[in-house]
């Protein structure tokens, strides 16, 4: 049943901002642990779900539609406008096709986990180096990487830029103030960037060459019309930017490698893989990333028994679903074991979304995610290093949140 979590008349968003992660999972063990929980937020009525029959009828797109769903703070800092994260219909699945081919590929997986693995030994060769801030660090790997791999036009002092201007994007989405001014111009300034080099492709051989920057700069919608330039180079930075924030999850690997030593061994031990995989699906389960997801009720809804009006917000409590004692026994004990005997239920392990990747809004992006964490966790893990003194609190008020130092690590023994 839904419960009513508070008083109907008055917009939670203040509570959200300032309790993070917890908000949603507190208002439900608040409501009794119901199947789903009623509040308001961004001045609509809002009901939160969770649990893997609410994933599916959540990912079914004629319940939940994205078009304005999204807010425009969100847009103009973490997706942009006109991104495949807002569409609907034939007019998504145009658009999803381009990422989910040059995404979903083994082959290209494989490529980017080389291209990670050659920047990530790069960037811990100099001798001399006595200590890194893992997050910056993993950061700057990921944009040389994504930069090889896709093909993009930066060079080496512009790919610092990069990978400054995405943390910014993903960091300010959510808070008001500098944090949000910071990731507004960042966007803008990459936008700017990414559209002039796919006109000035465009005007060149270079729109032939078999990458995903030349994907974009091809591709046709389902109007069979070319993107904009400011569409494609969105969708340029839809790529680039999430590659860049597995730097959150690289940080949080770094952090799990230390507070739980046996995983460290287990990975320095691991010849076939199977346990670095297993550890990259526990470190997105248990560390909070993506708080939850949502989408607009397509018309009047029923989900048990409950009527969810046409035009009301729909959440899909993520970080509370990944945590859930019904779905994961001992929710708060980092254990990569659950994942080896057998792969995730993708109804159940949402930290990038659930449904179809094809057809529904699921993330193109979550086979690329897994192989390269689990790559540059065995990396991390085979390295020698030791972690000094610092502040490794995980602040859940914040949102998106790390370890507050960074996790700082000392490349030789102290
Ligand atoms: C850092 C780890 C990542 C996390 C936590 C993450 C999370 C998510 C989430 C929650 C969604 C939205 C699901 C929904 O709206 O229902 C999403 C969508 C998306 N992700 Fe990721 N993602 C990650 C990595 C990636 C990577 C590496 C790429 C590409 C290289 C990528 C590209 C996308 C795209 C293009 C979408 C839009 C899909 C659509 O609307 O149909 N993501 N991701």
């Amino acid at each position: 049943m839904i419960r009513l979590i508070e008083d109907l008349t008055e917009d939670r968003t203040a509570a959200l901002l300032l309790q993070g992660y917890a908000w949603l999972p507190d208002a439900r063990r608040r409501a009794g642990d119901g199947e789903a929980v009623r509040t308001r937020l961004l001045g609509r009525p809002a009901v939160a779900l969770h649990g893997p029959g609410a994933v599916r009828f959540f990912y079914d797109e004629s319940h939940v539609r994205r078009t304005g769903a999204l807010p425009g703070p969100v847009l103009d800092t973490l997706f942009g406008r006109g991104a495949v994260h807002t569409l609907d219909g034939a007019e998504h699945r145009a658009r999803k096709a381009l990422f989910v081919a040059r995404l979903t590929d083994p082959a290209a997986v494989a490529s980017l986990v080389e291209h990670a693995g050659a920047a990530w030994r790069t960037a811990f060769a100099a001798p001399a180096r006595r200590e890194a801030v893992l997050f910056d660090e993993a950061a700057l790997v990921l944009a040389r990487a994504v930069r090889d791999w896709a093909g993009l036009p930066y060079d080496d002092t512009q790919v610092r830029g990069l990978a400054r201007d995405c943390v910014a994007m993903v960091d300010g989405f959510a808070t008001p103030g500098p944090r949000h001014l910071r990731a507004r111009r960042a966007r803008a300034r990459q936008e700017e960037f990414l559209a002039d080099a796919v006109g000035k492709a465009r005007a060149t051989v270079m729109s032939a060459e078999d990458t995903p920057f030349g994907a974009v700069v091809r591709h046709r919608g389902a109007d069979g019309a070319p993107l904009d330039l400011h569409t494609a180079a969105v969708e340029l930075l839809n790529i680039a930017r999430p590659a860049i924030a597995v730097a959150w999850f690289v940080a949080f690997a770094g952090h799990a490698l230390h507070r739980w030593p046996g995983t460290r061994e287990r990975l320095r031990e691991d010849g076939s893989g199977a346990y670095a995989t297993a550890f990259a699906h526990e470190v997105r389960r248990f560390y909070p990333f993506v708080p939850f997801v949502g989408g607009l009720a397509a018309r009047d809804l029923e989900w048990h028994g409950e009527r969810i009006p046409e035009g009301a917000l729909v959440l899909l409590d993520v970080y509370g679903q990944n945590h859930d004692p019904a779905l994961w026994p001992g929710p708060y004990r980092f254990d990569p074991e659950r994942f080896l005997s057998r792969p995730p239920d993708p109804d159940v392990l949402i930290p990038q979304g659930g449904g179809d990747v094809r057809t529904g809004h699921r993330c193109p992006g979550e086979d690329i995610t897994v192989a390269v964490l689990a790559a540059l966790s065995g990396a991390l893990a085979r390295q020698e290093w030791t972690v000094p003194p610092q502040d490794l609190r995980i602040p859940l008020r914040r949102v998106p949140t790390a370890p507050r130092s960074g996790f700082r690590i000392a490349l030789r023994p102290v």
